[in-house]
């Protein structure tokens, strides 16, 4: 496949994640141990957009393996899947540092990126974990307690579902917890629904 959009074009998966691992166009460049692209299943009907690489995700080079990347996982079997089996990233491919928000300037930089990640891995399914995946790719200001468990149509061939991001989860517990798993047994229906 050969994605072309407004930015720059890549001719496969393999290609847009060999630039994305050299690149240089914000400042978070200079303070990353290494690019964090993506992991899983690029033919996954279910991908996961999340914030930016933590520590421990900016050590290992993979997304959500800190610990909310653990409850992530959890979250992901309690609806009979495996981790291995979708395909889990970012909106920022590397980490700011000090675990801070991602800033606008930064956002945009990476965006091409992640556009480009979801044009090759169309999935059926999208979920966005937090506040800054969900303000992003629905192109709202609202925020993710008004917008999760709810789907919304997505470029055409997806479905995206809001969901509190698992740091949140974490930090909150309880009726969090229970909000979170109540938007994954949606997400359960919704690949059902709209399966291969
Ligand atoms: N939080 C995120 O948003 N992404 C990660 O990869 C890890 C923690």
């Amino acid at each position: 496949m050969n994605v072309s959009g407004p930015g720059p074009t890549w001719e496969s998966f393999e290609e847009l994640a060999a630039a994305a691992s050299t690149c240089t166009k914000c400042p978070l460049a200079e303070t990353r141990t290494q690019v964090v692209f993506g992991v899983g299943d690029p033919h996954a009907d279910l991908v996961f957009v999340g914030e930016g690489p933590g520590a421990e995700e900016d050590r290992q080079g993979i997304p959500f393996v800190g610990r909310a990347g653990q409850l992530l996982t959890k979250l992901i079997e309690g609806i009979g899947l495996r981790r291995d089996g979708v395909y889990i990233c970012n909106v920022v491919k590397c980490r700011p540092p000090g675990n801070r928000d991602p800033l606008p300037a930064e956002i945009s930089a990476c965006r091409p990126y992640l556009e480009a990640q979801l044009d090759f891995l169309a999935p059926r399914v999208l979920v966005t974990l937090g506040n800054f995946a969900t303000r992003l790719l629905l192109d709202t200001k609202e925020g993710i307690t008004k917008l999760r468990g709810r789907e919304f149509p997505f470029r055409g061939h997806s479905v995206l579902i809001p969901t509190l991001h698992p740091a949140a989860v974490l930090r909150n517990g309880g009726n969090a917890l229970a909000q979170a798993r109540s938007d994954f047994v949606l997400v359960k229906r919704a690949l059902a629904l709209h399966a291969t």
